[in-house]
């Protein structure tokens, strides 16, 4: 299958100006990094997404600091690690009473203060707050269009297959309201039909795309997609489409709308004037088995500090400014506040950031300055600190420990049933040698080499300097929650909370 919107790419290179460039910055759900076409996967139809890897920058090293929703979502949009903004242990519920702090400072904020029409549509999963005080359009976001959490926080029968009378395949959170669909503050449907969101997230792609255009100014687009967090959900046109099944469709779907998006960039004539950024929250979550994702020839997934929670799919694409091409180079999501300040020519909050600026490996000028990154549990405290580190080709694992959302796969370190563990010495692996984590360097008959001891060395040192110097801020999660913080269109009804219902009449972008 061909990406339609590719023909017009050659056209768009070479027109570009100097001026600061439209982003649009794509967020996966719980995709692995074996998930897509373009790194492998042999029966996912990504089309778009092969595209973009073709005519962009593939990442092979890029990392997420946590492998769970909301700190993963908090670092992408401060540049920051979570636990310096409370956001542990664990994820945010729709009773929450706490959220991303309004003192940090987004990249919907940065780049609004310089003249950015800002907009995001999806799955936000930082913190709803009394009177919705922790949504996007509270964060920086001039306009959102989404769901405050996953969609699986509330009853969700009925509500995420084709035809819709479908039954969900397992369980959903029972017992509290059923999601939203927000327009900003307000409730536009609750819940929505989940196969018609993609479309309408679309269409408020392409409002906020033209809109800034006619006000002559660039725009900030953060579409984070529901796909392919579990339930898996997709439209008519997609359902049993995609040749991978359920997980396949959902995928297929969240392709086609990137497409989408893509070709909306096109008809504007602002291919070559916008930068689109493509990745994911966190590893697949393999418990869901062939509908969740895959790692691919990396070790667990989601839950877990191992490769295939923490390393992920990755694109930039940028026509005339970002050369075709595959980058071995060490990035991570903390990297794009520093980057796309760079890009867009504003300044940085004056805070601590833990993102290098990655503009040189985009614009093909150098190399990156990421020499190491540092990997949180989903559940960090302060005594145990990081639990890896890696710093060049080596990674070493201090402590390791197996989530359930890394479930059901054939190896027993990736299983909830595997507790907390110290490594001492660490788990050392060479991941140029060694990318899926097998053999350790420092155990069995391999020769333990100087080089190998100095690198083990080396990255006791580093988690001991980073940990000491890390200051934890007061858990957002610790503040507990509060049922009456859950949205609800008809406030007061009763019985709460099944009463909060204002379903579409009829299932709409469909
Ligand atoms: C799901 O749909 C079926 C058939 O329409 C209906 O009997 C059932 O009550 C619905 N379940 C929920 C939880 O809404
Ligand atoms: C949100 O508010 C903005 C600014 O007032 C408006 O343009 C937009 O249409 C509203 N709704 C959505 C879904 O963005
Ligand atoms: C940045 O913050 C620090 C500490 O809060 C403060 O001392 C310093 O003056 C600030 N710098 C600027 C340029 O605002």
């Amino acid at each position: 299958m061909e990406a339609v919107w590719a023909l017009c790419v050659a056209l768009a290179a070479g027109l570009a100006a100097d001026s600061p460039p439209n982003i649009v910055l794509i967020f996966a759900d719980d995709l692995g990094y074996g998930d897509l076409g373009a790194y492998g996967h042999p029966s996912s139809t990504t089309p778009n997404l092969d595209q973009l890897a073709v005519g962009g920058l593939r990442f092979t090293d890029f990392y997420v600091p946590v492998s769970l929703c909301t700190p993963s979502r908090a670092a992408l949009l401060t540049g920051r690690h979570p636990v310096r903004m409370g956001l542990y242990p664990g994820v945010l519920e729709p009773s929450s009473r706490g959220g991303l702090p309004l003192e940090e400072v987004t990249l919907a904020e940065v780049l609004a203060s310089s003249g950015y029409l800002t907009g995001m549509a999806g799955k936000w999963h930082l913190g709803v707050g009394p009177q919705g005080a922790f949504l996007p359009t509270n964060q920086g976001f001039h306009r959102f269009l989404g769901i405050p959490y996953s969609h699986d926080q509330g009853p969700c029968q009925n509500m995420t297959c084709f035809p819709p009378a479908t039954p969900c395949h397992g369980g959903c959170d029972q017992g509290i309201v059923p999601i939203p669909l927000l327009a900003n503050l307000s409730v536009e449907a609750q819940p929505p039909w989940l196969p018609g969101l993609e479309a309408r997230y679309v269409a408020f792609a392409r409002d906020l795309m033209s809109d800034a255009q006619r006000q002559d100014r660039p725009f900030f687009l953060y579409y984070a997609s529901h796909h392919t967090h579990y339930p898996q959900f997709s439209g008519k046109s997609f359902t049993g489409r995609s040749g991978r099944g359920p997980f396949g469709d959902s995928l297929m779907e969240l392709d086609a709308a990137v497409g989408a998006i893509m070709t909306a960039v096109g008809d504007l004539g602002l291919l070559g004037e916008t930068l689109v950024i493509f990745t994911a929250d966190n590893g697949p979550e393999t418990m869901r088995m062939s509908r969740g994702g895959c790692s691919g020839l990396l070790r667990c997934g989601k839950g877990t500090t191992f490769e295939g929670g923490v390393r992920e799919p990755a694109l930039a694409f940028w026509p005339g400014h970002i050369a075709p091409g595959v980058t071995h180079e060490l990035a991570s999501s903390l990297d794009l506040m520093p980057t796309l300040a760079a890009l867009s020519g504003t300044s940085l909050p004056n805070v601590t950031l833990d993102g290098f600026d990655l503009s040189p490996v985009l614009l093909g000028t150098g190399k990156s300055p990421r020499k190491s990154h540092f990997f949180y549990p989903a559940y960090p405290d302060e005594i145990h600190g990081v639990f890896a580190v890696r710093s060049g080709k080596y990674k070493a694992h201090f402590y390791t420990q197996g989530s359930a959302h890394s479930d059901t796969t054939v190896d027993p370190a990736c299983h909830a049933t595997s507790p907390l563990t110290a490594h001492e010495p660490p788990l050392l692996y060479d991941l140029s040698k060694d990318p899926g984590e097998n053999y350790n360097l420092l155990e069995g008959t391999t020769e333990v080499t100087p080089e190998v001891l100095r690198a083990m060395k080396q990255l006791q040192l580093l988690k001991a300097q980073f940990d000491a110097a890390m200051k934890f801020g007061p858990s957002q999660m610790a503040r507990g929650q509060d049922p009456s913080l859950q949205i609800c269109c008809k406030p007061r009804c009763t019985p709460y909370p099944v009463c909060c219902q204002c379903p579409e009449l009829q299932p709409r972008g469909h």
